[in-house]
């Protein structure tokens, strides 16, 4: 077989030689990762991108040459080695290495080039820790020789292999969109490039190729995906970088229930290739109030059970005043069940307090279940009806604990995602605190099943958002989005006249709890993609920019190419971005994106090898028409 690795420099891939490979003379490539020195033998470890594999230096087949300078090589020089493969004894093999079972007889070595003193290792001893990850991303290139990173980046390109050989197989055409645009809607700040054609003019970076989707949708391509750069400025997390990378998909003439088809195509693809795992379809549903309701978060880990209950009815009468002070208003007593849960300490069920905290809510209230007796907050205000009717709704045995929340939910029941008015800025839903309680608690339970692989669809996302800063509604997915059949009437009904609504209407629409045709994948807790059936009826696309404030001016201003596109014949269509870096990074099992981006950006969106933000010279700003303020005056 000839191997793909053959150059003039090598006959073969030093990290893959096999046993099979005994007595081949080859010619090998590569650095020296380590060096060992053992009086009369020399031992090299030699590393190219498939592996490492020891080489001998023994004088009674290597040239005194040749072991003169394997005895002065350093880590990282570059060297070319020529030896035989031979199979080391049973004993001797290192299980360590997959090229363990072989070792290269070195005849003669050659310093292709010497490494000067690294400034961060490559080659570490296990119990050695890393550098700061400051001076990793400084000497990146470095940081890429590890066989985690390189691991993560040869996964992260057989993902990209898989992506375009399913969606090709698919009937998806892949489209280029452009990188000097216009504001997209996606919601965050735009990168802006100033124009040196057109003083004080100014193209944005995409935030997601959004608009030119649905357009190659009215173009007739039918089916469009890219695996496309999305940029946005906003502040950085371990699951965000100012530059992503999106599977970016459209589909004409199709509903939700055929992007679920793909999207569950897509990722049973990946996940067979990348980890060899069957993930079962179809993925379960939950509508967003349904998830919101049971677990207190629109991307639940189904990985763990702990469903919220809710016990406003059987509460409210007990003799505790936090509860009774819910009786005549919209707050809810909810909480979670925890098997096994009476084993938390004082201090750890009083950390409960911080945690529910973390999430908003005043605090936490808690009762364990004894096998005679129940202790802990609210155990006096439990008599012995109360107690059952509890222990029965929610499950609780003896030797459990239940944590329950008291306050306003943004979902008061399973069918809407919220009712009644807003009140402001100052509302506060505790949906969040039961959140932070629940995975919380699942970790510290150990309820989680780490091997398991928990997706879902969460479906009917809201129409709409409250900005309270604005006090207008926004469009929670964005503005292409489709309302739920079943609320087009209510929307109708607000946005019947001409130009924006009125900021109470605004605020009734609100509280009608409109849903949306917006769709997310969730996996194990994490938001993997986004997606939503489009609007491709200018009646309907007017009346939701209505809703958010953009008469048609301003509407035609911002989206004008669109909405005039749309006039001409645009196909029902429905599309999805799942996030390439997040898919990366969980198939990967790393902590963060940083792991699985070649050349990423630290969390203050800084480039610390190539040193970019940076200024520029006061020639190249006069060209751009740009005048910089002085930060220190
Ligand atoms: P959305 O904005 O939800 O939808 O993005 C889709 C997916 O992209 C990933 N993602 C990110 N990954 C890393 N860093 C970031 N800063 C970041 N922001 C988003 C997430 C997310 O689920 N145009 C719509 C999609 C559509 O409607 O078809 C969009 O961009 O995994």
């Amino acid at each position: 077989m000839t191997d793909v690795f053959a150059t003039q420099f090598r006959t073969r891939a030093a990290g893959a030689l096999r046993s099979s490979e005994a007595g081949e003379t080859v010619r090998l490539a590569g650095w020296v990762n380590r060096r060992r020195d053992l009086g009369a033998l020399v031992f090299l470890d030699l590393r190219d991108r498939a592996g490492v594999v020891q080489v001998s230096f023994d004088p009674a087949y290597a040239t005194p040459e040749a072991i003169k300078l394997a005895r002065q090589l350093g880590p990282e020089d570059v060297v070319q080695v020529e030896g035989t493969v031979e199979v080391r004894p049973g004993d001797k093999g290192n299980r360590e290495l997959e090229t363990g079972e072989v070792e290269v007889r070195a005849t003669s070595l050659r310093l292709l080039q010497a490494a000067q003193p690294l400034p961060i290792p490559v080659f570490r001893s296990p119990d050695e820790e890393l550098p700061s990850e400051d001076l990793r991303l400084r000497y990146r290139y470095l940081d890429l020789r590890r066989p985690e990173l390189q691991r993560n980046l040869l996964l992260r390109h057989r993902a990209a292999r898989t992506v375009r050989e399913f969606l090709d197989s698919q009937g998806f055409v892949e489209v280029e969109t452009p990188l000097l645009t216009r504001r997209t809607p996606e919601g965050a700040r735009d990168y802006l490039v100033p124009s040196r054609v057109h003083p004080g003019e100014f193209y944005a970076l995409p935030q997601s190729p959004q608009i030119y989707k649905q357009l190659l949708m009215v173009s007739g391509f039918d089916r469009y995906y890219q695996i496309v750069r999305c940029l946005r400025d906003e502040d950085l997390r371990a699951d965000r970088q100012p530059e992503f990378t999106q599977i970016d998909a459209e589909m004409a003439f199709v509903t939700e229930e055929d992007v679920y088809r793909v999207g569950e195509g897509l990722m049973q693809a990946l996940w067979k290739a990348v980890l060899g795992v069957d993930l079962p379809v179809p993925f379960p549903r939950l509508t967003y109030s349904e998830a919101m309701y049971r677990y207190g978060t629109d991307k639940p880990d189904l990985r763990l059970g702990l469903e919220i209950v809710d016990v406003t009815e059987l509460l409210q009468n007990a003799d505790f005043r936090v509860f009774q002070g819910t009786i005549g208003t919209t707050q809810r007593i909810r909480g979670i069940r925890v098997p096994g849960g009476a084993v938390l300490s004082r201090k750890e069920v009083d950390d409960l307090q911080a945690v529910a905290k973390r999430g908003g809510a005043p605090g936490a209230l808690w009762v364990k279940r004894g096998d005679d007796a129940w202790t802990g907050q609210f155990a006096k205000a439990l008599d012995a009806t109360i107690s059952e009717r509890l222990a029965a709704a929610a499950g609780i045995e003896p030797g459990d604990l239940f944590v329950a929340v008291v306050g306003d939910f943004r979902v008061r029941s399973p069918a809407r995602p919220s009712s009644g008015s807003p009140q402001g800025s100052s509302e506060t839903f505790m949906e969040a605190a039961l959140d932070e309680l629940r995975r919380h608690l699942g970790a510290r339970m150990d309820l989680i099943d780490r091997s398991g692989h928990a997706w879902l669809w969460v479906t009917e996302f809201p129409l709409f958002d409250w900005d309270a800063d604005s006090g207008r509604l926004v469009s929670a997915h964005h503005p292409f989005t489709s309302a739920h059949p079943d609320d087009l009437e209510k929307l109708r009904a607000a946005t019947g006249g001409e130009g924006a609504i009125s900021a109470e209407v605004a605020r009734e629409l609100f509280g009608a709890g409109l849903r949306s045709l917006a769709y997310d994948a969730v996996y194990n807790g994490n938001e993997l993609a986004s997606g939503s059936v489009r609007i491709h009826d200018a009646e309907l696309q007017r009346m939701i920019f209505r809703a958010i404030g953009l008469d048609a001016e301003e509407a035609a201003q911002k989206f004008g190419f669109l909405l005039e596109a749309f006039r001409y014949g645009a196909p029902p269509h429905a599309g999805f971005a799942f996030g390439f870096d997040r898919l990366a990074m969980l198939l990967s099992g790393v902590p963060s994106l940083r792991d699985v981006i070649a050349f990423p950006k630290t969390t203050s969106a800084r480039a610390l090898f190539e040193g970019a933000p940076a200024p520029v010279s006061a020639a190249e700003l006069r060209d751009l028409h740009i005048n910089v303020v002085d930060q220190a005056k």
